[in-house]
């Protein structure tokens, strides 16, 4: 094992027994120690799912890219295992990237990208690299990198070129990896390999041409319920109505691929989601045949991690993924429901005063709240809330719009405290789906037409919900069992 590797090992065991207990959320995994990034390695191995992360163990900030490391069997409860791989290769000396992570042979292969500086010009080059494992320890290849930027078609970008996604299909391996085209913004890069070590340049399967932000992060492609689909995190977004914001975004490409000559026909373009914090997200297929989608509940332009934390950055809650009607269709994993620890219900009448119902309160909890257009135009819920902060989720019938605002939930440095997403013009019922953990609320629209993910990281003390509106609307509460991973150290 490297110094650097060994290192961070002992260095993350120490201080993640120094993490008090009952501080990390519950339901969501966490950096062990130190900073965390972008999930990679979203894979299963042994019948275990892998999730590795970008990870920089030695401050909250990021720093030099390692792996970090977690299993588990449910998608809610995981065990932390001790950090996979460090940047301790003339090829990788700059960082070991993102990336992700396939089964074969009964050996766990990680595909990432190595960042080195050119020793003569001190440019950037990234470049593929494998690491093959047991699922817990992982050597680098002999032979990497497995593939460099000169593999693209002409003028393509040699310093931006990552983020490796791997699959199998039948005795092939596929990966796409983003880079930059001749025109500066994004292309997606479709390769093959028939041993994950050797691999050849198929085609591009889609490009930005400047249309939606720059360079394209993080990709994954997959097939689901007849349709191609493509996920990408493209930087330097502009905003467009309330589809897209500036900054970092998500988007989602939907629609054919033809398997065999490897065209992918883009029909829609989507975000992934619509709240402040969803990034990067990454898939796997689970041996029961779900797509499953974890993303890095954070984004780039917000580091809110309160003073004297030892961890930093989390990840969704895992969502199963469906195509319907041309959308994707995002829903939180069916796991979650074994972790219910009370329910209620509650049929609720218009109030023009906040009001507060009996055994609904708490930061972890899935709530559903239903409406009718027709007769409820207006509804605010605030949650987390305590003697002074408070964070809200509205929906105005008239903008048609719903809001998550956390501009009053005590957090002096939160510049971008609120955002919002349109519903479906139709009249008919509205769904709200709402998933709170300590810090972070996700909202799933109509059974996951659209979701919207956010940190919460004012105020800890506020645990009261209260409800207002203008029209009839239902409530189901359900508690979720506090700190399942309260207390994840190695
Ligand atoms: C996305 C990203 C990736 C890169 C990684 C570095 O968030 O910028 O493109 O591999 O983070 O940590």
């Amino acid at each position: 094992m490297s110094q650097k590797l060994q290192e961070a090992r002992e260095y993350e065991k120490k201080v993640s027994r120094e993490i008090p207990r009952g501080q990390r959320p519950s339901f969501h995994v966490t950096s062990l120690v130190g900073w965390a990034n972008d999930p990679n390695g979203f894979s299963e191995f042994q019948g275990k799912y892998h999730l590795f992360y970008q990870y920089h163990p030695y401050s909250v900030q990021w720093g030099p890219m390692h792996w970090g490391h977690y299993q588990t069997q449910d998608f809610v409860k995981w065990e932390a295992l001790p950090c996979a791989i460090a940047p301790d290769t003339v090829y990788d000396q700059e960082g070991c990237f993102s990336g992700s992570a396939v089964e074969w042979q009964g050996k766990h292969y990680l595909m990432y990208t190595g960042v080195r500086k050119d020793e003569v010009t001190g440019e950037i080059r990234q470049a593929q690299c494998v690491a093959v494992g047991d699922g817990v320890e992982y050597e680098k290849l002999a032979g990497n990198p497995v593939i460099s930027g000169e593999a693209l078609p002409a003028g393509s970008s040699l310093e931006d070129f990552r983020d490796p996604k791997i699959w199998r299909e039948g005795d092939l391996f596929y990966a796409v990896v983003g880079s930059r085209s001749d025109d500066t913004s994004g292309q997606i890069g479709l390769f093959v390999s028939k041993d994950v070590e050797h691999w050849e340049f198929v085609t591009i399967l889609d490009r930005c041409r400047n249309e939606y932000g720059k360079m394209w992060e993080c990709p994954d492609f997959f097939q689901l319920d007849g349709k191609g689909v493509l996920l990408t995190s493209p930087q330097d977004m502009v905003a467009e109505g309330l589809e897209f914001h500036n900054g970092n975004g998500t988007i989602c490409l939907i629609g054919s691929y033809d398997g065999e000559n490897h065209r992918f026909i883009r029909e829609s373009v989507a975000a992934i989601d619509y709240g402040m914090d969803f990034y990067a997200p990454q898939t796997l297929e689970t041996s029961d045949g779900r797509r499953i989608m974890i993303g890095w509940l954070q984004s780039w332009d917000n580091n809110m991690t309160p003073p004297g934390y030892q961890w930093s950055g989390m990840m969704t809650l895992p969502r199963e993924l469906h195509v319907r009607e041309g959308k994707l269709i995002q829903t939180p994993v069916k796991e979650i429901e074994n972790y219910y620890t009370s329910t209620v219900s509650y049929d609720c009448q218009a109030s023009e005063n906040f009001q507060r119902l009996e055994g609904i309160q708490g930061r972890v909890f899935d709530m559903t709240v239903e409406l009718e257009k027709e007769t409820c135009g207006n509804l605010e819920i605030r949650v987390a809330a305590g003697e002074r902060f408070y964070t809200q989720l509205l929906y105005k019938r008239d903008a048609n719009q719903f809001i998550t605002d956390r501009t009053y939930s005590g957090l002096c440095r939160d510049y971008l405290s609120s955002r919002a997403m349109e519903l479906p013009e139709e009249p008919g019922k509205l769904k709200l789906r709402v998933l709170m953990d300590r810090y972070s609320l996700e909202v799933f629209l109509n059974d996951g037409e659209k979701a919207m993910t956010s940190l919460v990281f004012g105020s800890p003390e506020g645990e009261e919900i209260y409800f207002k509106a203008d029209g009839p609307f239902q409530v189901e509460f359900h508690e979720i069992q506090r700190d399942i991973n309260g207390e994840v150290s190695l």
